[in-house]
């Protein structure tokens, strides 16, 4: 369970009649039939953090609710994290980041390529996220999906060499590795301010972690946010970290969320990596973000 002091407390109600359906291939479920208009009793809130943890992507359908009712239900599952470019977060919920391909007055609303290479969210941070919650303000009528590659399977299924070759080792991950590659057309990424750069120091992490809540290992190194592996020469540490990810995202472990008006999707940072698949730059996508801090990772 999420520890007593980040979780914020809970407004008591009857419980609602949900229904968890897991999806096809193990990692997702769909929840149906909540209403975040009504407060969430504990009973409910235990249902969803159980599939959260043993679906790793937990979607929520047919949704109709208010920033304020996004942050408080995120806030539920631990500390809210605040994204270092500033310039997309929702005005008056800094909570909040703007996912989006829209640009009005010639200026982005929003960080239009956030997810263009796989990877875990804020695993630059010291304390990267538990999860994440997107949830569907416009979507285009093409394309747009975000895909899911489940890290605990690729871990299970590492060739011998390459378990060894990471055995007790470390990876570097930093916000600025691939900050100004641009994929999809039209997007737009401020300069960062030396603050802001203050803020995303390179950092850390063992390339194999646990679940600090089921105790599953899984890889954790992603194409996005890791550089190379600490202690290991450039050509050793790229050849290694090459592999890893394309072992990591072999189809077979692969989930793909076509997305739906009114879907809240909320993954885990820990279980998974994702990509946002793009779509026309012609269609308007629209989300709202909110990032749930998680442990140090171990
Ligand atoms: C993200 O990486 O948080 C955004 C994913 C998406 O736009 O589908």
């Amino acid at each position: 369970m999420p520890s007593a002091s980040v979780v914020a407390p809970a407004l008591q109600g009857a419980q609602q009649a949900i229904e968890i359906r897991p999806l096809a291939g193990n990692v997702g479920a769909e929840v149906i039939g909540l209403d975040l208009n009504l407060p969430i009793s504990d009973q409910d809130f235990a249902r969803i953090h159980r599939a959260h943890l043993d679906y790793h992507v937990v979607v929520f359908r047919g949704l109709h609710i208010t920033p304020q009712q996004q942050i408080d239900f995120s806030r539920r599952f631990g500390v809210l994290q605040i994204h270092v470019l500033k310039q997309f977060l929702l005005a008056n919920h800094p909570e909040i980041l703007i996912v989006s391909n829209i640009i009005e007055n010639g200026q982005s609303i929003g960080l239009g390529d956030a997810g263009k290479f796989w990877h875990s969210d804020l695993s630059y941070k010291e304390l990267p996220s538990l999860g994440s919650m997107l949830y569907a303000q416009e979507l285009p009528a093409e394309g747009g999906d975000t895909l899911f590659a489940d890290m605990h399977k690729a871990y299970d299924g590492l060739p011998e060499a390459l378990r060894k070759a990471i055995d007790g080792r470390k990876a570097s991950h930093s916000y600025t590795a691939r900050y100004s590659e641009t994929k999809f057309e039209g997007n737009w990424r401020p300069t960062l301010t030396p603050e802001q750069l203050a803020q995303v120091q390179v950092v850390d992490h063992p390339i194999v972690r646990t679940h600090p809540e089921t105790g599953r290992k899984a890889l954790f190194v992603s194409e996005g946010f890791t550089t190379n592996i600490v202690g290991l020469p450039v050509d050793e540490s790229q050849q290694i970290l090459t592999e890893l990810y394309a072992h990591s995202v072999r189809p077979e472990n692969i989930h793909r969320h076509q997305w739906q008006d009114g879907d809240m999707v909320f993954w885990d940072n820990r279980s998974l990596i994702h990509l946002a698949a793009g779509c026309p730059s012609h269609m308007r996508r629209k989300l709202f973000r909110t990032t749930i801090q998680g442990d140090a990772p171990f």
